[in-house]
C-alpha cells in the first residue's frame, strides 16, 4: 500500500500526514487514498486491455459518491443491488447504460425504479422474478436486456459468508436448469435475453474455483447458442481477494493479482467473442482505505492485555463478522528495535465480538496514540451502524496534498431527529424529590 507510507516516522496517506487529519476531523474516522484508488482501477483495467470488457464496480464495497465519482470518472459503470445503490452510482455520475442490477430479491419498486432509469442489465436470479420483471417492462412497453445468473455448484474456498456460488447458497438459478429458465425467459414479451451471469464468491485468494466456474459458464454459453438464444455479454461478477496480512516478516498473503485474473478471463472467456462485464468491489477499493482510531486506554487482567481504542465493531464489523484479519499500525513509526508483545485491540461496545486483533504482537501503544486499521476500503463504512448510540465516522479522501471530508460525521443529534415519541405517551417523567 504505497499510498500509505511512513515518512519521517509518520503515516502520510499520499503527502499528507494522517495525525493533520486526525487533528482537523476527531477520530475514529476512515481515511480513503484517491491515487490508490486510481490505481487499482488502472491494473484492473490493464488486465482486461484489448478485451471487448466494461468495469462495473461493485458499489456495495463501498457505495461513498466521491469513491463512486472517482471510478466514473474513469469510465466505470456501476454493479448495484438495491435501489438506493442505483440512486447513489446515478448520482456520482455513472451513465445508466453501464449499470448493472443484481441481487436476489429486487422488489417491484426497485425494478420499476430501474427500468425508469434505463441502465443496461438486469441479472436475474428466478424464475419469479423473471416473470415479474417482464410483466413491469411489458406494461412500460418496453424490454428489459437480461442475464440470467446461473449458480453453477463451485465452492469459492473462501469464508462460509461470503461464498456465493454452492447448491445451498440463494443465489441463482441452479445450473442444471438454466436451459429451461432461458426458454421461459425468451417467450416473454418483456424481456430481451442479453447474456449470463455468476458471482460465486468474495476474497477470492485462489483462481482455481474461479477457471472452474468460467468453465462451467462457457460450457452454459456453448449449450444456450445452440439452442439459439443470443448471449452477447457475459457478466463473471466479482471476488478477486486482497491481500489482509502484509506487515508482519514471513506472513504476508500472497493472493493473485489482476493480471492472474485477467489471464484466466483470456484463457476460459475470451474466446466466446462476447462482450465482457467483471464487478470487481474489494479489489478496487479494498487497499485504498483504513479505518484511524485513538487509544482511549490500555488494561490488563491476568489472560490478557488490552488496548482499548475509540472505534469498535460498529464502525469496522469485520472482524466480528467473519473473525477477519486487518493490520493494525501505529501512526508514529515504532523505535527501531521495539520489542513486540502480544495485546488485544478492542473497542467500547458490550459485546465479546467487538475487537479488531486478538493476540497480535503490537509495539508498545499509551493512551493517546493514533492506530491505523488497515485494508478498510471494502466492506467496512458501508457496513457501519449506530450501536450503541455510536454516531457513524467521517470518511475523508485524499488526493495528493488535499484532502476532504466526503461524509461528514453523523451527531447524536441527528439520530434523535429521526425518532418521535408518540403524544400517547405521555409526558417526560419529572425527577421526584426522594425519588431513586
Ligand atoms: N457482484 C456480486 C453479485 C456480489 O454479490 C459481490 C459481492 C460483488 C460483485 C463484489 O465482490 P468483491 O469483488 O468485492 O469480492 N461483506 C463481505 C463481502 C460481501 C461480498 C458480497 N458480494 C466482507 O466484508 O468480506
Amino acid at each position: 500500500m504505497s499510498e500509505f507510507a511512513y515518512r519521517n516516522g509518520v503515516m502520510h496517506v499520499e503527502d499528507v500526514p494522517l495525525p493533520r487529519i486526525a487533528e482537523a476531523v476527531g477520530t475514529p474516522f476512515y481515511c480513503y487514498s484517491r491515487g490508490a484508488l486510481v490505481r487499482a482501477y488502472a491494473a484492473f483495467a490493464a488486465a482486461l486491455g484489448g478485451l471487448d470488457a466494461t468495469i462495473c464496480y461493485s458499489i456495495k464495497a463501498n457505495g461513498n459518491l466521491a469513491v463512486v465519482r472517482a471510478f466514473a470518472e474513469l469510465g466505470a459503470g456501476a454493479d448495484v443491488v438495491s435501489g438506493g445503490e442505483l440512486e447513489r452510482a446515478l448520482a456520482a455520475g455513472i451513465r445508466p447504460a453501464q449499470v448493472v442490477f443484481s441481487g436476489v430479491g429486487k422488489t417491484r419498486a426497485e425494478l420499476a425504479q430501474a427500468l425508469a432509469a434505463g441502465i443496461g442489465q438486469f441479472n436475474v436470479e428466478s424464475e419469479a422474478e423473471i416473470e415479474t420483471l417482464s410483466a413491469l417492462a411489458h406494461a412500460r412497453g418496453t424490454r428489459a436486456a437480461v442475464a440470467i445468473r446461473i449458480n453453477p455448484d463451485i465452492d469459492a474456498l473462501t469464508h462460509d459468508k461470503i461464498a456465493t456460488g454452492r447448491a445451498s447458497d440463494k443465489f441463482g438459478i441452479p445450473w442444471p436448469d438454466a436451459r429451461v429458465a432461458y426458454r421461459r425467459a425468451a417467450a416473454l414479451p418483456g424481456l430481451a435475453i442479453a447474456g449470463i451471469a455468476i458471482h460465486i464468491g468474495s476474497q477470492m485468494t485462489s483462481l482455481v474455483p474461479l477457471e472452474a466456474a468460467f468453465c462451467r459458464v462457457a460450457d452454459a454459453v456453448a449449450m444456450l447458442r445452440a439452442d439459439g438464444h443470443g448471449i452477447r455479454r457475459i457478466d463473471l461478477g466479482g471476488g478477486l481477494g486482497i491481500a489482509y496480512r502484509f506487515a508482519v516478516e514471513g506472513q504476508s498473503e500472497t493472493v493473485p493479482s489482476p493480471a492472474d485474473y485477467g489471464a484466466v478471463v483470456r484463457r476460459v472467456i475470451a474466446p466466446l467473442g462476447a462482450e465482457i462485464i467483471c464487478e470487481p468491489g474489494r479489489a478496487l477499493v479494498g487497499d485504498a482505505g483504513v479505518l484511524v482510531t485513538q487509544v482511549i486506554l490500555c488494561k490488563r487482567n491476568k489472560a490478557r492485555a488490552f488496548v482499548v481504542v475509540d472505534a469498535a465493531m460498529n464502525d469496522l464489523i469485520r472482524p466480528a463478522l467473519y473473525g477477519a484479519y486487518h493490520e493494525i499500525l501505529p501512526v508514529r513509526a515504532p523505535a527501531a528495535g521495539a520489542e513486540r508483545a502480544p495485546v488485544d485491540v478492542v473497542g467500547p461496545v458490550c459485546e465479546s465480538s467487538d475487537f479488531f486483533a486478538r493476540e497480535r504482537p503490537l509495539p508498545p501503544v499509551a493512551a493517546g496514540d493514533v492506530l491505523v486499521v488497515a485494508s478498510a476500503g471494502a466492506y467496512g463504512a458501508v457496513n457501519s451502524s449506530t450501536y450503541n448510540a455510536r454516531a457513524l465516522v467521517p470518511e475523508v479522501m485524499v488526493s495528493g496534498n488535499a484532502f476532504a471530508v466526503v461524509r461528514r460525521r453523523l451527531t447524536v443529534t441527528d439520530m434523535l431527529a429521526l425518532e418521535t415519541v408518540p403524544d400517547w405517551l405521555g409526558e417526560r417523567p419529572v425527577a421526584r424529590r426522594g425519588a431513586a
